[in-house]
């Protein structure tokens, strides 16, 4: 495990983006596995500035996102879908057709995370996978658990997962309960991982995750077992590992 530790938020969005763009460069049809949340934002703006300067194009490239809630429309503010158009897609060349996210407002959720399996099966190998990290040591949406899942599926979200994301709602009875997220398998299959995390409040998971033993309780303790895993970090975050 490659661990960066840089010193402040342009740095570590610079250095996101550089690991981004140096794969488009060298593989213009790249597959990309995408994030949500607070953490990669910057990492997408560094990216969209990139892409303006002409330094990288996503013309031939293709994405799939991590994970998507169930039971809000596609076009509601709080959907990944939109949260990709409006952070990432819609301001540079990729094909929106070419992005992918899972359907969350599916009549059967089972059925799209069994469509979302063969989809990603179909595509290949993921050339580089992006991810944050939960508090709890989640990542997607595989939450701590007796036992880990391998192909996308269905979750029940934790409480902690809800409050947490609970500032993008009104109100935590309006963060969904469920979500549709990529197994640990289809994570662990990507040829690269770029795992990312900003903040004093994750230097503790930061630190397990990495260092800890290989837990279903810490889902991400599994990225000790992947052979190519860059783990990007401020000092804060980076302060226990
Ligand atoms: C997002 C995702 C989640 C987040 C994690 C950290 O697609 O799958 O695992 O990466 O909850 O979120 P932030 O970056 O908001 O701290």
């Amino acid at each position: 495990i490659n661990i960066i530790k840089v010193n402040n938020e342009q740095q570590f969005n610079e250095t996101g983006a550089g690991i981004i763009a140096s794969l488009l460069q060298s593989k213009p049809r790249a597959i990309l596995g995408l994030a949500t949340g607070s953490t990669p934002v910057g990492v997408y703006g560094k990216v969209i500035d990139l892409y303006r300067e002409g330094v990288v194009s996503f013309k031939q490239a293709s994405s799939y996102n991590l994970d998507e809630y169930i039971g809000l429309p596609a076009n509601h503010p709080e959907s990944y879908r939109q949260f990709m158009n409006d952070k990432l897609f819609n301001h540079i060349d990729i094909l929106l057709e070419n992005t992918h996210v899972p359907s969350g407002n599916a009549v059967d959720p089972d059925k799209a995370a069994a469509d979302y399996s063969e989809l990603l099966e179909n595509a290949g190998q993921i050339d580089l996978q992006l991810l944050g990290l939960g508090h709890n040591g989640h990542i997607g949406f595989n939450e701590p658990s007796d036992e880990l899942q391998g192909p996308p599926h269905i979750v029940t979200l934790d409480e902690r997962t809800r409050q947490a994301n609970a500032r993008f709602f009104k109100s935590i009875d309006e963060v969904p309960t469920h979500a549709i997220t990529m197994g640990i398998g289809s994570i662990l299959h990507a040829k690269q991982i770029l795992l990312m995390a900003k903040g004093a409040d994750k230097a503790e998971i930061v630190a397990q995750a990495l260092k800890g033993p290989i837990t279903t309780q810490c889902p991400a303790s599994f990225l000790q077992t992947h052979p190519n895993v860059v783990v990007l970090l401020d000092q804060a975050a980076g302060r226990l590992v």
